[in-house]
């Protein structure tokens, strides 16, 4: 079997620490891994499959002679240094908002677009992680009964606000149960109090009221479904909890749905589990998605208010398929459909 150089842009970082974890939990086929990250992490070390692998500072020679790039090191880095890996031939992979609305960019969950990678003109967009699990479930009930509108609100982990997330719920709780400020306390990752509490604020706010990260459900949506002018209107909210985003939804279709089709769709659609036995109380949970690759989806019924609605639950671990995993499903997807090099 053929394997393949990889970068990872930003191993250090939460998302690259995942990707590291999957990439030997996957056994992807790499015949070497290069881990970059900024000046300051170069020289130290990182354990991956049974080896030590020094970290270098990332520069545009970094990606000579690579075959891929995974890219988790915000949007600065990636507009820097994604079109000197392309220049090199190295494919980027990227976690990044940054070039995800390019018309020229590919936006890709495998199990939903995945031909859209053979159009790939060196970069590849990763989805935002509400995006891509809603649309985890959302998609086999599109395909059944054509999306037509989608209401959503999502209860986003601390975890995907960066590793100062849960650094400042962990103190807020301590604070809070101790009844004493913690010493040396860090300036909080979040604009109020996470602990005990709901921020239904989650990037920065837009004139119209919503945020970038509302925004991002109704675009990244609109891409990944090739349904330019779907509506849709999303909350996102930051909520308590370590690991793993919930998605509340509320989907209209232009055809009359039923339970047992919808049940069939999501049932048989890979990488989500259906978990819906409510007089057994069973149905999705945060806590039970955490390092799991597939989203599950549940509470699963016809919506009371609209004429053909569907209202559902999804949660996924927005670390793995809300990034790190996606992106290397995206790569394992190229492999195999042999679009490595294609268009350059
Ligand atoms: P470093 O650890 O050297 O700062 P997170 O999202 O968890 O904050 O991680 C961000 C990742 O992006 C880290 O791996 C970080 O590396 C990396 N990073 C930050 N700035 C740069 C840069 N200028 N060049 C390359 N990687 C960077």
């Amino acid at each position: 079997m053929k394997k393949y150089k990889l970068g990872i842009v930003g191993a250090t970082g939460a998302v690259g620490q995942e990707i590291l974890k999957l990439l030997e939990k996957r056994e992807f086929p790499a015949s070497e891994i290069k881990l970059l990250a900024s000046a300051r992490s170069a020289g130290t070390e990182l354990n991956i499959i049974g080896e030590k692998i020094i970290v270098e500072e990332t520069t545009a020679e970094s990606f000579n002679n690579l075959d891929f790039a995974i890219f988790s090191a915000g949007s600065e880095n990636s507009i820097k240094f994604a079109p000197e890996a392309v220049k090199r031939n190295c494919v980027v992979i990227d976690n990044s908002s940054a070039f995800r609305m390019d018309a020229s960019v590919p936006l890709v969950v495998p199990e939903i677009n995945p031909t859209e990678l053979e159009k790939h003109q060196g970069i590849i967009a990763n989805p935002n992680c509400s995006s891509a699990i809603a649309l985890m479930a959302i998609y086999p009930l599109h395909k059944r009964f054509g999306l037509k509108k989608f209401f959503a609100s999502t209860y986003q982990a601390v975890s995907g606000a960066g590793a100062m997330g849960p650094v400042s719920l962990d103190q807020e709780v301590t604070e809070a149960v101790s009844g004493a400020p913690v010493p040396n306390s860090l300036p909080s990752a979040f604009p109020h109090p996470i602990a005990f509490n709901l921020i239904p604020h989650v990037d920065q706010f837009r004139e119209d009221g919503y945020t970038k990260e509302e925004l991002k459900m109704s675009n990244e949506a609109r891409k990944i479904l090739a349904l330019p002018s779907l509506k849709v209107s999303c909350t996102c909210v930051r909520v308590p909890v370590y690991r793993a985003h919930s998605i509340s939804i509320n989907a209209e279709f232009t055809k009359q749905v039923n339970l047992p089709d919808a049940i069939q769709a999501v049932s048989s659609f890979a990488g989500l589990d259906f978990m819906d036995k409510p007089e057994e109380k069973i149905y999705p949970m945060p806590i039970y998605s955490s390092e799991k690759e597939n989203c599950q989806v549940g509470r699963l019924r016809v919506d009371h208010a609209s004429d053909n609605g569907l209202a559902f639950w999804v949660t996924g671990d927005q670390l793995w398929k809300g990034a790190a995993l996606n992106a290397i499903q995206i790569a394992e997807e190229m492999i195999n459909r042999n679009s490595l090099r294609k268009i350059f």
